[in-house]
């Protein structure tokens, strides 16, 4: 079992291993001898409270290709008609690279986009001009942990935080988002995100649509008040499935349209909703054909009737608009699905609030320009370097991300959040391959997890199995199922997808089970109930903490989220 001196001697051992870590190192020692330590500790209490560290500096031996200034404040944006909302902001400013690193989204609260190539050093001097304090992750981006917004790097109002790193990822597209711990959800629905474009020479070559024929398409949902005001308020219920809103906003603005030429087009999707899952489709039956995901490009186009896209995922998508007419339009939908949430019918929910998994537009497409030429779409996209289950350090031994789902309290391998705690599965070797299993661990299906005596109730109460499958609750005074589709993120590498298996009654999950892309790599994965899902993912290149969570952020907020520990 580890105790309070063991894990500190581990964290920094592990912290000073990167050059920003060497100066934090100081601070951090002292924030932690203030932490009363000594004797017993109870592993449910502040224990391992999150250290506040000074922010990093410039380092004099980085010599960046790319420097941005990145600044997230309070701003007021018109969305829509009458009031403008107040929001928070994230505006890049160019200190040094190519100008198209930064394009700003026009009349959007929606972060700028950032584009960056594979192999450049960058410097990103985080500004908080906010009131509370903050963090930017760079989700997708394979960082050190010093670099990678771990919320312990928080900076308070009016500091900088210096970001150094290479961008060591394939061509993507990635997300900035807040990381403030127990306000990611907030911040991020506040607009503190946006995305960040990787390319590389491999799919330069493949001359795909670019300029004005690349268009991002960023899908959020979002609750205003009667004076345009954005709301944020999940309650009880809503922490539970997710807060959701009245609005769907694509790109920061409401009721997105877009005019195009009769041709091909690649939209980079993705989906920055704190929780609601969509079903995309579009309206005339035309397939979706994604040639992309979170980790890049495929190796081949895969052509769907429909594609999931959880919070957190990205889609790249190939619409080829030739030989529609002028005036003609077609409409981005999400379709009709069932078994994403618990089954507690329409309780808690808001007058207005889109209901997941009904049907409703995401943004119509009108053709404006009728024209002939057109880019033509490669059959063979991307090298990508894949594993086998026989590659991996524990072929027979995956470790577990077991979910557990309780009224308030959403749990992963039977433990809420501890910072620096990592349990025995949770410790993995640097440079090593690791197959994972990511499953619903209900009833005695706690499989992998050693309990020890510090269990907490709910734990020895699952384990116990007097909890049937399910994790059900008791809430309002009846038994129901809280068991519900998860988007489980982990931070670092992309992973590959190596099955996917699902047993019990399929009738929901007949709904979504075509819209899956497990081809490509990915760095978030929805899990349906009742699936189990096995993942391999490398953890090369930097020691450290690295998070894994629930990507539906009112989740996360709540604590289901836990640390790989790479030694
Ligand atoms: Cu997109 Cu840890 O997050
Ligand atoms: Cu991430
Ligand atoms: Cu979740």
């Amino acid at each position: 079992m580890s105790n309070f001196n063991e894990s500190r001697r581990r964290f920094l051992k592990q912290t000073g291993l990167g050059v920003a870590g060497l100066t934090a190192l100081p601070t951090l020692a002292k924030a932690m001898e203030g932490m009363g330590m000594g004797g017993m500790h109870n592993r449910h209490s502040a224990e391992m409270e999150m250290p506040k560290l000074t922010p990093t500096k410039a380092s004099p031996n980085f010599h960046p290709d790319v420097e941005i200034d990145l600044f997230c404040k309070p701003a007021s944006i018109p969305i829509l008609d009458g009031s403008k909302t107040s929001v928070l902001q994230y505006t890049a400013k160019l200190v040094k690279g190519s100008k198209d690193t930064i394009t700003d989204i026009p009349n959007s609260f929606l972060g700028s986009i950032i584009r960056l190539q594979k192999g450049q050093k960058v410097r990103i001097n985080l500004h908080n001009g906010l009131s509370v304090p903050t963090i930017t992750h760079w989700h997708g981006l394979h960082v050190p942990q010093n670099m990678d917004g771990h919320p312990m790097y928080s900076i308070d109002s009016g500091e900088v935080r210096v970001y150094e790193f290479e961008v060591m990822n394939r061509a993507s597209m990635n997300i900035y988002h807040s990381h403030q711990h127990s306000a990611t959800a907030k911040q991020f629905y506040l607009g503190l995100g946006g995305a960040i474009i990787v390319n590389d020479a491999e799919e330069a070559a493949l001359e795909l649509p670019s300029g004005e024929f690349e268009i991002p398409l960023v899908i959020q949902d979002k609750q205003f008040d009667s004076d345009n005001q954005l709301v944020y308020s999940p309650m009880m219920h809503s922490k539970m499935t997710g807060f959701v809103g009245d609005k769907i906003l694509v790109n920061g603005i409401a009721n997105f349209g877009l005019d195009v030429s009769s041709r091909a087009y690649r939209f980079r999707v993705m989906n920055g909703s704190t929780s609601r899952i969509y079903k995309l489709a579009w309206d005339d039956g035309m397939p979706v054909t994604v040639i992309g995901v979170d980790g890049g490009l495929l190796e081949q186009p895969e052509v769907k009737p429909y594609v999931m896209l959880a919070p957190g995922e990205r889609l790249d998508v190939w619409a080829d608009f030739s030989g529609r007419n002028e005036g003609s339009s077609i409409t981005l939908k999400s379709l009709a699905f069932a078994g994403v949430l618990p089954k507690m019918g329409m309780m808690g929910m808001h007058k207005g609030e889109i209901p997941v998994g009904s049907e409703y537009p995401i943004c119509t497409i009108r053709v404006k320009h009728k024209v002939s030429e057109s880019h033509k779409l490669p059959m063979q996209l991307a090298k990508i370097k894949r594993h086998e289950i026989s590659d991996t350090a524990n072929p027979n031994n995956p470790l577990p991300i077991g979910i557990s789902e309780a009224p308030m309290a959403m749990l992963i391998n039977g433990r809420p959040y501890e910072f620096n705690n990592p349990l025995p599965s949770e410790r993995v070797k640097m440079g090593s391959v690791q197959l994972i299993e990511i499953f619903h661990a209900h009833g005695g299906d706690m499989k992998g997890m050693k309990m020890d005596n510090n269990a907490n109730e709910h734990e020895k109460h699952e384990s116990g199995g007097e909890m049937k499958r399910g994790g059900m609750g008791m809430m309002g005074g009846g038994m129901m199922d809280l068991s519900m589709a998860h988007p489980i993120h982990l931070h670092g590498q992309s992973f590959e997808i190596a099955s996917r298996s699902f047993s019990g009654d399929s009738t929901a999950y007949d709904t979504v089970r075509e819209g899956f892309i497990d081809s490509g790599l990915k760095d978030t994965v929805l899990i349906m109930p009742m699936e189990r899902i096995k993942i391999i993912k490398p953890f090369q290149d930097f020691k450290g903490l690295f998070l894994y969570h629930c990507h539906n952020l009112e989740h996360e907020d709540m604590g289901m989220m836990r640390e790989f520990s790479v030694e």
